[in-house]
């Protein structure tokens, strides 16, 4: 849709918008170009924020240049277009998902960001409410992405993203993946026949960060906030990706509701704190407990500062809180604009940034020998962390956000973890600052630097590279690799630098004698040394082959391959077809364990390494042994009797079998413990899918 160079020219104009902002003043004097500029600048956010994921400017900047240009176009009316941004919601939907229509249109919620904002908010409200004093519902403002869900005679009938509030894509497979919404619940004991709930799907803080981190190890920017991961997952088109992505979810608004004949409405659902109770009740998890309802502005506005000093303490993401009427005849008697309901306002806590000044960019290189630029900034401290360095990712980051040396630049700590550059402030600048070069040789070595086809990430392809060399040694001794306790990087680092250790074999030839004479190394750390080195030699073969360094090889390709053969090396005779057939591995991969094989080089160092005593056998075997599950997929479902949930999927995982999240065309098994519900009725449909019992499932496993 965009072309690089344009996105680039687009984030640098957004940049320069930004900057005119304080007195709104004129792109190149001229108010045409300015409204234009505008429009072109919010599109192009729109689809970064919508389709991409990834906004190129904050809610606040949106939400200013937003406002600018509705000034403008007010105060000029000649200039507006039918097709101006302000004339209609951002598009939102993809082309993956059929298009569904909302029950009622998905308003979003006005912001306020301090306590003027409120207070003028709580005089009008009270306005249209023509009362003196209003009960207000205070609940987290989840930093996640929107969903509506609709329950038929109390079943999960459809779930959706929010879209363009209008229409949006119809995500039911993937929402059913997600663990904390039910696919039933008791709606009809309230009398209620149709009901439409929204919510919020979150990644956690853990999940997050751990995401962000795999995301880095490929020299890929991180995600800038949950938000961002969990709107991302939610619209993957393999509903068993989704289920690994650990979403969770929290609904908080009943938008439409249908009672059963004769029913009326219980009191319960006068109110939505009454409502937020009841989903509670019913197995939703919603902001029941956190919520509070409270008396008048004053006492909103004690709430949302205590809870924003509480913010770090939450598992998951929130960016403020919302203010809700608490009594729905209010509501109704308030109404709402275009955009938003008058009922209802939320309070953005303030953004964890700092600004400082970019002094240099450093440039290292990887196990893989990709180039990844660091940031060293004057150290800030953001949300107690002192920050003072900070990947850039690649070359590509540098140029869209027109980074300089010298530049005063925004710093954030997104989702609490990764600090990064948000922006440079060019209207800061004194001329002083120079651009950043990107090497065209590797900094290490010498050799000249290569970017493939179609990527973003330079590298410098000599194997024998010494910064690579030592990379791969630290990641082979690592906690998930072979885990030679008390190795570590510092140890590797000093004995590359001293001649000790030049590769990974190296590590099991290294003469003690000379680091028995070595400062800080007394007997008893030499002991340990070679206790822990003495043991790796045994580990089971997927830590070998995930200490291997293989790109794109992680902890669970590591594991299928090591399933797939009974000797390391017999993987240098896969052909692609061989590999491509092996569980989630694609033709990226398939290249790159080829590749790996095929170099002679490698082919020694394994020989090596087995002379040296290493294990390069499969001696978990799962690989057709008799009984094995591999190849065959599992489900559990209700509540097994013998074995505990988690005991029962590990011996699948062992025997070589594979768990599936739900119950399709791919499954093999479905093991039914008692009350087992809708997935024993739709596997029933299914005639491939073979239902077993607790008993005859432990009997395969042992035969
Ligand atoms: S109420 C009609 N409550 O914030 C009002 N929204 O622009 C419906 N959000 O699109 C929204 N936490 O995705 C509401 N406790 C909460 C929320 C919440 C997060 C999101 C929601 C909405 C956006 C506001």
């Amino acid at each position: 849709m965009y072309t690089k160079e344009t996105e680039i020219n687009l984030s640098q104009e957004a940049k320069a918008l930004l900057s005119l902002l304080p007195g709104e003043g004129l792109m190149n004097d001229n108010l045409t170009d300015t409204v234009e500029a505008l429009r072109r600048v919010i599109r192009y956010n729109d689809y970064r924020y919508y389709i991409q994921d990834d906004p190129v400017v904050s809610d606040f900047e949106y939400d200013q240049l937003f406002a600018w240009l509705k000034k403008l176009e007010k105060e000029n009316p000649e200039l507006k277009t039918p097709d101006s941004p302000t004339s209609r919601v951002a598009q939102g939907l993809s082309k993956n998902f059929p298009t569904v229509q909302h029950l009622v249109p998905m308003l979003s919620l006005d912001n306020s960001y301090n306590e003027d904002d409120l207070t003028d908010w709580d005089r009008k409200a009270r306005e249209f409410a023509g009362v003196d004093e209003l009960e207000y519902c205070i609940e987290p403002k989840f930093d996640g992405a929107s969903i509506s869900l609709i329950y038929e005679n109390d079943l999960l009938t459809r779930g959706a993203t929010r879209g363009d509030g209008v229409a949006g894509d119809d995500i039911t497979t993937n929402i059913r993946q997600i663990r904390t919404i039910p696919l039933s619940a008791p709606f009809s004991n309230y009398g209620i026949q149709q009901i439409e709930i929204r919510g919020e799907v979150l990644i956690n803080k853990t999940t997050f960060k751990k995401f962000n981190e795999q995301r880095m190890a490929e020299n890929l920017p991180p995600l800038a906030n949950p938000r961002n991961a969990a709107s991302g997952s939610l619209r993957m088109v393999d509903p068993n990706e989704v289920a690994k992505r650990g979403l969770e979810a929290f609904l908080y608004h009943m938008s439409y509701h249908v009672m059963l004949d004769g029913q009326t409405e219980p009191e319960i659902l006068q109110t939505h704190s009454g409502t937020l109770d009841l989903l509670y009740t019913m197995g939703f998890r919603s902001p029941a407990k956190e919520k509070i309802v409270v008396k008048g502005i004053k006492a909103v506005i004690d709430y949302v500062h205590e809870f924003e000093s509480k913010r770090d303490d939450l598992p998951y993401e929130i960016d403020g809180m919302v203010i809700k009427v608490n009594n729905y005849d209010l509501q109704d008697k308030m109404g709402m604009t275009t955009h938003h309901p008058r009922w209802a306002i939320a309070f953005k806590f303030k953004a964890r940034q700092a600004t400082s000044k970019l002094r240099s960019v450093e440039f290292q290189v990887g196990r893989t020998g990709s180039i990844t630029p660091v940031a060293k900034i004057d150290p800030v401290p953001i949300g107690g962390v002192m920050v003072g360095s900070m990947s850039l990712f690649n070359e590509d980051v540098i140029r869209e956000k027109g980074l300089k040396k010298g530049d005063t630049v925004l710093v954030e700590r997104a989702g609490d973890v990764i600090p990064y550059i948000v922006k440079s402030m060019a209207d800061l600048r004194d001329g002083s600052e120079e651009d950043i070069i990107f090497p065209t040789k590797c900094p290490v070595c010498d050799h000249p630097l290569f970017k493939p086809e179609g990527e973003s990430v330079w590298r410098c392809n000599n194997i024998n590279c010494e910064a690579q060399v030592v990379e791969r040694i630290i990641h082979f001794v690592s906690k998930d690799a072979m885990d030679i306790r008390s190795f570590g990087e510092s140890n590797v680092r000093k004995f590359y630098n001293l001649g000790i250790l030049k590769d990974v074999p190296g590590i099991y030839e290294m003469d003690f004698g000379v680091i028995g004479k070595m400062e800080g190394f007394g007997a008893k750390s030499i002991t340990n040394l070679t206790a822990a080195i003495e043991s790796s030699k045994s580990q089971p073969l997927h830590r070998l082959i995930f200490g291997l360094g293989i790109r794109y090889v992680g902890e669970t390709t590591a594991k299928t391959l090591a399933n797939a053969v009974k000797e390391l090396t017999e993987l240098k005779d896969y052909t692609e077809e061989q590999l491509l057939a092996l569980e989630d591995i694609g033709p990226k991969v398939a290249g790159s364990i080829r590749q790996f094989f095929a170099d002679p080089g490698n082919l020694d160092m394994l020989e090596k390494l087995r002379s040296l005593g290493v294990n390069l056998l499969n001696t978990q075997g799962s690989l057709s042994a008799e009984g094995t599950l591999s190849g065959q997929t599992f489900l559990f479902t209700g509540t097994l009797s013998k074995l505990k949930r988690s005991e029962a999927e590990g011996m699948v995982e062992q025997h070589g079998g594979k768990l599936l999240s739900g119950v399709s065309s791919k499954l093999n098994y479905l093991i039914v413990g008692d009350d087992a519900g809708s997935k024993l009725e739709k596997a029933k449909k299914i005639n491939t899918i073979k239902i077993l019992t607790e008993d005859e499932f432990i009997k395969l496993v042992e035969a």
